[in-house]
Protein backbone atom coordinates (compact mmCIF):
# COMPACT_ATOMS: atom_id res chain seq x y z
CA UNK A 1 0.00 0.00 0.00
CA UNK A 2 1.26 3.52 -0.87
CA UNK A 3 1.82 6.36 1.69
CA UNK A 4 -1.11 7.34 1.19
CA UNK A 5 -4.96 6.46 0.77
CA UNK A 6 -6.77 7.19 -1.87
CA UNK A 7 -10.48 7.58 -1.20
CA UNK A 8 -11.80 6.59 -4.13
CA UNK A 9 -9.95 2.80 -4.10
CA UNK A 10 -12.30 2.56 -1.34
CA UNK A 11 -13.57 -0.87 -2.29
CA UNK A 12 -17.22 -1.10 -1.19
CA UNK A 13 -18.16 -4.45 1.30
CA UNK A 14 -19.66 -6.72 -1.22
CA UNK A 15 -21.73 -7.92 2.19
CA UNK A 16 -24.96 -9.38 2.04
CA UNK A 17 -27.56 -5.70 1.74
CA UNK A 18 -28.62 -6.86 4.19
CA UNK A 19 -26.12 -5.27 6.45
CA UNK A 20 -25.60 -2.19 4.17
CA UNK A 21 -24.80 0.16 7.23
CA UNK A 22 -22.51 -2.16 9.53
CA UNK A 23 -18.96 -1.25 8.21
CA UNK A 24 -16.24 -4.08 8.59
CA UNK A 25 -15.11 -7.37 7.59
CA UNK A 26 -13.23 -8.52 10.28
CA UNK A 27 -13.77 -12.48 11.39
CA UNK A 28 -14.82 -10.87 15.01
CA UNK A 29 -17.38 -8.97 13.40
CA UNK A 30 -18.40 -11.49 10.83
CA UNK A 31 -19.13 -13.87 13.09
CA UNK A 32 -21.74 -11.76 15.34
CA UNK A 33 -23.20 -11.05 11.89
CA UNK A 34 -23.64 -14.70 11.25
CA UNK A 35 -25.51 -14.76 15.07
CA UNK A 36 -27.42 -12.01 14.19
CA UNK A 37 -28.78 -13.94 10.77
CA UNK A 38 -29.12 -17.02 12.95
CA UNK A 39 -31.37 -15.43 15.16
CA UNK A 40 -33.35 -12.85 13.63
CA UNK A 41 -35.62 -14.88 11.84
CA UNK A 42 -36.87 -16.61 15.19
CA UNK A 43 -39.17 -14.68 17.46
CA UNK A 44 -36.55 -15.30 20.99
CA UNK A 45 -35.45 -12.44 22.90
CA UNK A 46 -31.53 -11.29 21.93
CA UNK A 47 -29.29 -9.62 24.97
CA UNK A 48 -26.66 -7.69 23.17
CA UNK A 49 -23.72 -7.39 25.16
CA UNK A 50 -20.59 -5.26 24.39
CA UNK A 51 -18.36 -2.21 25.38
CA UNK A 52 -19.85 1.19 24.93
CA UNK A 53 -19.72 2.60 21.61
CA UNK A 54 -19.49 -0.66 19.75
CA UNK A 55 -22.35 -0.58 17.85
CA UNK A 56 -24.91 -2.55 19.98
CA UNK A 57 -28.00 -0.75 18.73
CA UNK A 58 -26.76 -1.15 14.97
CA UNK A 59 -27.03 -4.79 15.79
CA UNK A 60 -30.33 -4.69 17.34
CA UNK A 61 -31.61 -2.68 14.60
CA UNK A 62 -30.15 -5.71 12.51
CA UNK A 63 -31.91 -8.25 13.92
CA UNK A 64 -35.33 -6.22 13.74
CA UNK A 65 -34.90 -5.73 9.80
CA UNK A 66 -34.11 -9.18 9.21
CA UNK A 67 -36.92 -10.57 11.09
CA UNK A 68 -40.32 -11.31 10.08
CA UNK A 69 -41.13 -8.05 11.70
CA UNK A 70 -39.66 -6.10 9.77
CA UNK A 71 -42.09 -3.42 8.68
CA UNK A 72 -43.64 -3.60 12.11
CA UNK A 73 -43.04 -1.06 14.93
CA UNK A 74 -39.15 -0.85 15.91
CA UNK A 75 -39.63 0.98 19.62
CA UNK A 76 -36.45 1.77 21.62
CA UNK A 77 -36.59 2.73 24.89
CA UNK A 78 -32.88 3.66 27.02
CA UNK A 79 -33.54 2.81 30.52
CA UNK A 80 -30.63 4.76 31.64
CA UNK A 81 -32.24 7.56 30.34
CA UNK A 82 -35.68 8.29 31.72
CA UNK A 83 -35.68 9.37 35.19
CA UNK A 84 -36.99 6.27 37.96
CA UNK A 85 -40.53 7.79 38.28
CA UNK A 86 -41.18 8.19 35.06
CA UNK A 87 -39.83 4.64 33.92
CA UNK A 88 -43.03 2.77 34.95
CA UNK A 89 -45.33 4.98 33.01
CA UNK A 90 -43.60 4.95 30.14
CA UNK A 91 -42.98 1.36 29.45
CA UNK A 92 -46.78 0.54 30.81
CA UNK A 93 -48.53 3.35 29.65
CA UNK A 94 -51.09 5.09 32.06
CA UNK A 95 -54.46 5.79 32.30
CA UNK A 96 -55.94 9.74 33.13
CA UNK A 97 -55.14 10.64 36.77
CA UNK A 98 -53.51 6.99 37.33
CA UNK A 99 -51.38 9.86 39.90
CA UNK A 100 -50.46 13.39 40.03
CA UNK A 101 -49.31 14.84 37.13
CA UNK A 102 -51.59 11.87 34.54
CA UNK A 103 -53.57 14.41 33.00
CA UNK A 104 -54.15 12.64 30.17
CA UNK A 105 -54.15 8.95 29.17
CA UNK A 106 -50.52 7.89 27.73
CA UNK A 107 -49.91 4.43 25.43
CA UNK A 108 -46.21 3.38 26.87
CA UNK A 109 -43.30 1.72 24.70
CA UNK A 110 -45.23 -2.24 25.14
CA UNK A 111 -48.18 -1.32 23.49
CA UNK A 112 -46.13 0.49 21.22
CA UNK A 113 -44.02 -2.23 20.25
CA UNK A 114 -47.27 -4.78 19.74
CA UNK A 115 -46.21 -6.64 16.89
CA UNK A 116 -43.42 -5.62 16.33
CA UNK A 117 -40.00 -5.05 18.11
CA UNK A 118 -39.28 -3.38 21.67
CA UNK A 119 -35.53 -2.14 22.46
CA UNK A 120 -34.50 -2.05 25.66
CA UNK A 121 -31.56 -0.53 26.00
CA UNK A 122 -29.37 0.13 28.49
CA UNK A 123 -31.48 -2.71 30.78
CA UNK A 124 -28.82 -3.22 33.48
CA UNK A 125 -30.19 0.34 34.45
CA UNK A 126 -33.70 -0.80 34.71
CA UNK A 127 -34.71 -0.14 38.68
CA UNK A 128 -34.83 -3.40 40.44
CA UNK A 129 -38.12 -2.73 41.70
CA UNK A 130 -39.67 -2.64 37.98
CA UNK A 131 -37.66 -5.85 36.93
CA UNK A 132 -40.30 -8.29 37.73
CA UNK A 133 -42.82 -5.83 35.98
CA UNK A 134 -40.61 -6.61 33.09
CA UNK A 135 -39.75 -10.54 33.91
CA UNK A 136 -43.61 -10.80 33.79
CA UNK A 137 -44.93 -9.00 30.21
CA UNK A 138 -41.96 -11.31 28.83
CA UNK A 139 -43.32 -14.11 30.41
CA UNK A 140 -47.45 -13.60 29.95
CA UNK A 141 -46.96 -11.59 27.27
CA UNK A 142 -49.56 -9.50 29.02
CA UNK A 143 -49.89 -5.99 31.33
CA UNK A 144 -52.11 -3.45 32.24
CA UNK A 145 -51.47 0.23 31.88
CA UNK A 146 -50.98 2.35 35.13
CA UNK A 147 -54.30 2.81 37.10
CA UNK A 148 -55.89 0.25 34.80
CA UNK A 149 -57.41 -2.84 35.63
CA UNK A 150 -57.75 -3.85 31.71
CA UNK A 151 -55.33 -6.35 30.58
CA UNK A 152 -53.56 -5.99 27.18
CA UNK A 153 -52.18 -8.75 25.40
CA UNK A 154 -49.23 -7.90 23.01
CA UNK A 155 -47.13 -9.44 20.81
CA UNK A 156 -43.47 -8.57 20.87
CA UNK A 157 -40.07 -9.20 20.34
CA UNK A 158 -37.44 -8.04 22.95
CA UNK A 159 -34.09 -6.85 22.29
CA UNK A 160 -31.83 -5.84 25.28
CA UNK A 161 -28.44 -4.47 25.39
CA UNK A 162 -26.39 -3.15 27.85
CA UNK A 163 -22.48 -2.30 28.31
CA UNK A 164 -22.40 -3.64 31.77
CA UNK A 165 -21.76 -7.20 33.00
CA UNK A 166 -24.87 -8.54 33.98
CA UNK A 167 -23.73 -11.74 35.65
CA UNK A 168 -21.76 -9.54 37.74
CA UNK A 169 -24.32 -7.55 38.85
CA UNK A 170 -26.47 -10.75 40.02
CA UNK A 171 -24.20 -12.13 41.83
CA UNK A 172 -24.40 -8.49 43.67
CA UNK A 173 -27.87 -9.01 43.95
CA UNK A 174 -28.08 -5.75 41.33
CA UNK A 175 -29.62 -7.67 38.57
CA UNK A 176 -32.45 -10.25 39.26
CA UNK A 177 -31.49 -13.63 38.55
CA UNK A 178 -35.10 -14.35 36.77
CA UNK A 179 -34.71 -11.51 34.74
CA UNK A 180 -31.25 -12.30 33.71
CA UNK A 181 -31.81 -15.94 32.72
CA UNK A 182 -35.28 -14.36 31.21
CA UNK A 183 -33.03 -12.36 29.16
CA UNK A 184 -29.93 -14.27 28.15
CA UNK A 185 -31.93 -16.60 26.20
CA UNK A 186 -29.22 -15.50 23.23
CA UNK A 187 -26.33 -13.31 24.14
CA UNK A 188 -24.59 -11.86 20.76
CA UNK A 189 -21.25 -10.06 21.68
CA UNK A 190 -20.15 -7.26 20.01
CA UNK A 191 -16.22 -7.30 20.18
CA UNK A 192 -14.17 -3.89 21.03
CA UNK A 193 -12.95 -2.51 18.33
CA UNK A 194 -9.57 -2.95 19.49
CA UNK A 195 -9.81 -6.85 19.18
CA UNK A 196 -11.03 -6.52 15.27
CA UNK A 197 -8.45 -3.93 14.30
CA UNK A 198 -9.04 -5.08 10.58
CA UNK A 199 -12.24 -3.10 10.57
CA UNK A 200 -10.61 0.26 11.46
CA UNK A 201 -9.52 0.89 8.00
CA UNK A 202 -12.98 0.30 6.34
CA UNK A 203 -14.67 2.11 9.25
CA UNK A 204 -12.18 5.34 8.76
CA UNK A 205 -13.08 5.45 5.17
CA UNK A 206 -16.44 5.44 5.42
CA UNK A 207 -16.54 8.10 7.84
CA UNK A 208 -14.53 10.33 6.14
CA UNK A 209 -16.60 9.53 3.07
CA UNK A 210 -19.60 10.47 5.37
CA UNK A 211 -18.44 13.50 7.11
CA UNK A 212 -16.98 14.95 3.72
CA UNK A 213 -20.23 14.34 2.01
CA UNK A 214 -22.45 15.76 4.67
CA UNK A 215 -19.95 18.88 5.02
CA UNK A 216 -19.13 19.47 1.64
CA UNK A 217 -15.32 19.07 2.25
CA UNK A 218 -13.59 17.26 -0.66
CA UNK A 219 -11.05 15.17 0.94
CA UNK A 220 -8.46 13.23 -1.49
CA UNK A 221 -5.97 11.39 0.85
CA UNK A 222 -5.34 9.52 4.22
CA UNK A 223 -1.83 9.68 5.00
CA UNK A 224 -0.24 5.97 5.93
CA UNK A 225 0.95 7.35 9.19
CA UNK A 226 -2.54 8.54 9.91
CA UNK A 227 -4.53 5.28 9.48
CA UNK A 228 -1.35 3.37 10.83
CA UNK A 229 -1.95 5.67 14.37
CA UNK A 230 -5.75 4.68 14.02
CA UNK A 231 -4.82 0.95 13.19
CA UNK A 232 -2.82 1.17 16.44
CA UNK A 233 -5.05 3.03 19.19
CA UNK A 234 -6.93 1.40 21.43
CA UNK A 235 -10.27 3.15 21.00
CA UNK A 236 -11.34 2.69 24.43
CA UNK A 237 -15.09 4.35 23.08
CA UNK A 238 -14.94 2.12 20.37
CA UNK A 239 -16.33 2.47 17.27
CA UNK A 240 -18.45 6.16 18.38
CA UNK A 241 -15.33 7.46 19.40
CA UNK A 242 -13.43 6.94 15.92
CA UNK A 243 -16.66 8.44 14.41
CA UNK A 244 -16.20 11.54 16.39
CA UNK A 245 -12.60 11.95 15.47
CA UNK A 246 -12.72 11.62 12.07
CA UNK A 247 -16.05 14.01 11.93
CA UNK A 248 -13.36 16.20 14.07
CA UNK A 249 -10.39 15.69 11.07
CA UNK A 250 -12.97 16.11 8.47
CA UNK A 251 -14.25 19.96 9.89
CA UNK A 252 -10.03 20.75 10.34
CA UNK A 253 -8.95 19.17 7.18
CA UNK A 254 -8.57 22.17 4.63
CA UNK A 255 -6.22 20.82 1.60
CA UNK A 256 -7.62 17.68 0.80
CA UNK A 257 -5.54 16.19 3.30
CA UNK A 258 -7.19 14.60 6.57
CA UNK A 259 -5.30 15.76 9.37
CA UNK A 260 -4.01 13.20 12.29
CA UNK A 261 -6.52 13.94 14.99
CA UNK A 262 -4.81 11.38 17.70
CA UNK A 263 -1.97 12.94 19.45
CA UNK A 264 1.18 10.99 18.89
CA UNK A 265 1.29 10.39 22.42
CA UNK A 266 -1.95 9.53 22.87
CA UNK A 267 -1.98 7.15 19.99
CA UNK A 268 -0.01 4.94 21.07
CA UNK A 269 1.46 3.80 18.12
CA UNK A 270 4.23 1.78 17.42
CA UNK A 271 7.25 4.78 16.51
CA UNK A 272 7.41 5.40 12.76
CA UNK A 273 10.56 7.62 12.62
CA UNK A 274 12.67 7.21 9.89
CA UNK A 275 10.28 4.51 8.23
CA UNK A 276 10.19 4.54 4.77
CA UNK A 277 6.11 5.80 4.92
CA UNK A 278 7.49 8.39 6.90
CA UNK A 279 9.52 9.49 4.17
CA UNK A 280 6.79 9.29 1.54
CA UNK A 281 4.45 11.17 3.85
CA UNK A 282 7.01 14.11 4.17
CA UNK A 283 7.49 14.55 0.27
CA UNK A 284 3.73 14.15 -0.36
CA UNK A 285 3.12 16.29 2.69
CA UNK A 286 5.92 19.14 1.25
CA UNK A 287 4.22 18.77 -1.89
CA UNK A 288 1.18 19.45 -0.85
CA UNK A 289 1.63 22.45 1.25
CA UNK A 290 3.80 24.27 -1.76
CA UNK A 291 0.78 23.65 -4.14
CA UNK A 292 -1.30 25.13 -1.55
CA UNK A 293 1.00 28.35 -1.43
CA UNK A 294 1.27 28.11 -4.88
CA UNK A 295 -2.65 28.64 -5.15
CA UNK A 296 -3.37 25.26 -6.41
CA UNK A 297 -1.06 26.07 -9.53
CA UNK A 298 1.28 23.19 -10.45
CA UNK A 299 3.12 24.86 -13.60
CA UNK A 300 4.17 28.10 -14.58
CA UNK A 301 6.94 30.96 -13.39
CA UNK A 302 4.54 31.00 -9.72
CA UNK A 303 3.78 26.86 -9.79
CA UNK A 304 4.22 24.40 -7.00
CA UNK A 305 6.89 22.53 -9.30
CA UNK A 306 9.10 26.10 -9.50
CA UNK A 307 9.15 26.87 -6.02
CA UNK A 308 10.35 22.94 -5.25
CA UNK A 309 12.57 23.10 -7.82
CA UNK A 310 11.71 20.62 -10.12
CA UNK A 311 10.26 20.29 -14.05
CA UNK A 312 6.58 20.35 -13.90
CA UNK A 313 6.66 16.73 -15.70
CA UNK A 314 8.66 15.42 -12.37
CA UNK A 315 6.21 16.69 -9.85
CA UNK A 316 3.34 15.21 -11.89
CA UNK A 317 4.71 11.90 -11.98
CA UNK A 318 6.18 12.41 -8.31
CA UNK A 319 2.45 13.06 -7.41
CA UNK A 320 1.08 10.03 -9.20
CA UNK A 321 3.90 7.91 -7.47
CA UNK A 322 2.16 9.39 -3.74
CA UNK A 323 -1.48 9.47 -4.79
CA UNK A 324 -1.50 13.03 -4.92
CA UNK A 325 -4.46 14.33 -6.31
CA UNK A 326 -4.06 18.40 -7.23
CA UNK A 327 -6.76 20.19 -4.02
CA UNK A 328 -9.27 21.56 -5.48
CA UNK A 329 -9.20 25.05 -3.78
CA UNK A 330 -12.06 26.92 -5.55
CA UNK A 331 -14.23 24.26 -5.24
CA UNK A 332 -13.13 23.23 -1.46
CA UNK A 333 -13.88 26.62 -0.45
CA UNK A 334 -17.14 27.06 -2.01
CA UNK A 335 -18.20 23.38 -0.78
CA UNK A 336 -17.18 24.80 2.91
CA UNK A 337 -19.03 28.02 2.24
CA UNK A 338 -22.23 25.98 1.73
CA UNK A 339 -21.53 23.94 4.55
CA UNK A 340 -21.30 26.33 6.49
CA UNK A 341 -24.56 28.17 5.63
CA UNK A 342 -26.26 24.76 5.78
CA UNK A 343 -25.51 24.44 9.63
N1 LIG B 1 -19.71 -1.54 12.30
C1 LIG B 1 -20.16 -0.30 12.22
N2 LIG B 1 -20.30 0.28 11.02
C2 LIG B 1 -20.74 1.57 10.91
N3 LIG B 1 -21.07 2.33 11.95
C3 LIG B 1 -20.95 1.80 13.18
C4 LIG B 1 -20.50 0.46 13.38
N4 LIG B 1 -20.50 0.20 14.70
C5 LIG B 1 -20.93 1.32 15.30
N5 LIG B 1 -21.20 2.27 14.40
C6 LIG B 1 -21.65 3.65 14.70
O1 LIG B 1 -21.03 4.03 15.91
C7 LIG B 1 -21.95 4.72 16.75
C8 LIG B 1 -22.13 3.92 18.03
O2 LIG B 1 -22.87 2.75 17.75
P1 LIG B 1 -24.07 2.27 18.68
O3 LIG B 1 -24.87 3.42 19.17
O4 LIG B 1 -24.79 1.18 17.98
O5 LIG B 1 -23.17 1.69 19.87
P2 LIG B 1 -23.62 1.14 21.26
O6 LIG B 1 -22.88 -0.12 21.45
O7 LIG B 1 -25.12 1.11 21.35
O8 LIG B 1 -23.01 2.22 22.24
P3 LIG B 1 -23.50 2.65 23.73
O9 LIG B 1 -23.22 1.49 24.62
O10 LIG B 1 -22.62 3.81 24.00
O11 LIG B 1 -24.94 2.99 23.59
C9 LIG B 1 -23.23 4.88 15.97
O12 LIG B 1 -23.22 6.13 15.34
C10 LIG B 1 -23.15 3.76 14.94
O13 LIG B 1 -23.86 4.08 13.78
MG1 LIG C 1 -26.41 2.14 22.62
Amino acid sequence: MGAFERLRSVEHDDRDRQFDHIVGNSPALESVLAEVQRVAPTDSTVLVLGETGTGKELIAHAIHNLSPRCGRPFVKLNCAAIPFDLLESELFGHEKGAFTGAVSQKVGRFEMADTGTLFLDEIGDLPLALQPKLLRVLQEQEFERLGSGRTHHINLRLVAATHRDLAQMVARNEFRSDLYYRLNVFPVLVPPLRERREDIRQLVLHFVEVFARRMGKHIEQISQTTMNAFTAYDWPGNVRELQNLVERAVIRSDDGLFPNPLPTAQANAKPSVASPGTLRDHEAALILETIRAAGGMIGGPGGAAARLGLKRTTLVSKMKRLGIYRPRYQRLTHEVNEGNLAV
